[in-house]
């Protein structure tokens, strides 16, 4: 006999059984009501797609150490996606003829990732994407960061749980080409170095930061200087405090919506200005929990067309791990109002019928399958989460008539068949 093979995931992926489909749906449900709110149109695409969308403008951590990459039968190199964004700009750029600049679009998508599984991290994920296309105003970025403050708002965070650190990698580069001075050769490794700073001990990235020609007093001042925040602002030269785009959102009433950190570097190598990221207050679970940022060029990998982007990819997995630290999580909801019980097994086609009928009306009814003795079958109603059981008795059948019982203080009583749908629909909607 051959083995059983496992019956666990692929690992770093997730099973979800209905009652944690329950939780995700409602906290789906929120954030897709807040978005829509904002007029965002929903679309999606294919898990699949051409690696080399992902090689060109990702960064060396997508393309070289995540992608699930293969090479399918007529010799396409094609990866799973490991995020959104390259696909949105291609289907903008194959759109383009045909939409009205600017464009506000998101989905929601299993994005694949090659990562060691661990907390907050797994190799898929779903990522809610948020971005406007075909813009460079700094409204875009106001409206975005008050999208994320009703975003954590829906969800029931507070303002204290949370925060919104923005970065802008137009005013990093005149941090290190005219406050700190650092080669320019060295700059594209200096952000990389940035990028891991708070999880990186200060030994180690002065030891790194050697290593490509940034020595120890440049070090020291790029840490406070960057440490500075936004009293850095001053020392910059006057055309980029004027024309960055951050810059020009500080100076709005969306001050107040997030904090500026030159700290804020993030990964992906397509952000030109703007990026962002929120994190989690709480101590218990002090770390990103999603984040965004400008993207001026990466529709030019497909059109020669300019079309600017900016948004962000939030995460199912640190979202739960925030919701879960701060007690937010919903509790799993019943899929069903109604179980039908027939006495006997020659009363099935009339707890089919009694069942036709609630639906019908929209209440969400199960019936019982195998009957078993009726006090068995009411537990199992109660169990399963439906507020009421419909008996199917035979005198009462005969009568054109079922027991209703409540299953909450187990009261019932007769009632004739007409008046069932609208007397549960009355309840159960009270
Ligand atoms: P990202 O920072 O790579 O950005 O991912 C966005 C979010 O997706 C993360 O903050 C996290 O919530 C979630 N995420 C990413 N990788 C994993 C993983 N391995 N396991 C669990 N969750 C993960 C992007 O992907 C950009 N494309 C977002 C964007 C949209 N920028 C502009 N528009």
């Amino acid at each position: 006999m051959s083995p059983l093979l496992p019956t666990a995931p692929y690992r770093g992926t997730r099973d979800f059984l209905p009652a944690e489909m329950s939780v995700r749906q409602q906290v789906f449900n929120h954030l897709y009501e807040t978005v829509e709110r904002y007029g965002y149109g929903r679309y999606d695409g294919p898990v699949l797609e051409s690696a080399e969308i992902y090689e060109a403008k990702s960064g060396q951590e997508i393309a070289n150490q995540q992608l699930y990459s293969l090479t399918d039968r007529g010799g396409r190199r094609i990866a799973l996606r490991p995020e959104m964004t390259p696909s949105a700009a291609r289907m903008i750029a194959h759109n383009a003829g045909s939409l009205q600049f600017p464009v506000r679009w998101y989905s929601h998508v299993n994005c694949h990732r090659y990562e060691r599984p661990q907390r907050g991290r797994t190799r898929e994920h779903w990522q809610l994407n948020v971005d406007i296309f075909g813009s460079d105003s700094p409204n875009c970025e106001i409206e975005i960061f008050e999208l994320i403050h009703d975003l954590m708002g829906s969800l029931g965070a507070d303002r204290d749980m949370w925060m919104l650190r923005v970065g802008d990698r137009a005013i990093l580069n005149s941090i290190l080409r005219d406050v700190v001075r650092i080669p320019h050769d060295a700059h594209q490794q200096t952000m990389a170095l940035i990028d891991r700073w708070e999880k990186t001990p200060a030994d180690e990235l002065r030891e790194q930061a050697a290593q490509f020609g940034v020595d120890r007093a440049m070090f020291d001042l790029l840490e406070t200087t960057l440490g500075a925040g936004a009293d850095i602002l001053p020392d910059l030269p006057e055309e980029v405090r004027e024309t960055s785009t951050l810059a020009r959102v500080m100076k709005s009433e969306a001050q107040d919506l997030f904090v500026f950190d030159p700290f804020i570097v993030r990964g992906l190598q397509y952000y030109t200005s703007t990026v962002f990221e929120v994190f989690d207050r709480s101590p218990e679970n002090n770390r990103s929990l999603f984040g965004g940022g400008r993207y001026n060029d990466l529709a030019g990998l497909f059109t020669k067309q300019q079309i600017p982007g900016i948004g962000f990819g939030m995460g199912d997995v640190t979202l739960h791990d925030f919701l879960d630290t701060h007690n937010l999580l919903p509790q799993p909801r019943s899929e069903v109002d109604v179980t039908v019980i027939p006495v006997d097994d020659d009363l099935i086609p009339a707890s089919r019928e009694i069942a036709r009928l609630l639906r019908h009306a929209g209440i969400r009814t199960s019936t019982t399958l195998e009957p078993r003795k009726l006090g068995k079958e009411l537990a199992r109603a109660d169990r399963s989460g439906a507020r009421y059981a419909v008996i199917a008795g035979r005198d009462e059948w005969q009568r054109q008539a079922v027991v209703l019982r409540d299953l909450h203080d187990n009261a019932q009583h007769e009632m004739p068949l007409t008046d069932l749908a609208p007397h549960l629909t009355r309840h159960l909607t009270a």
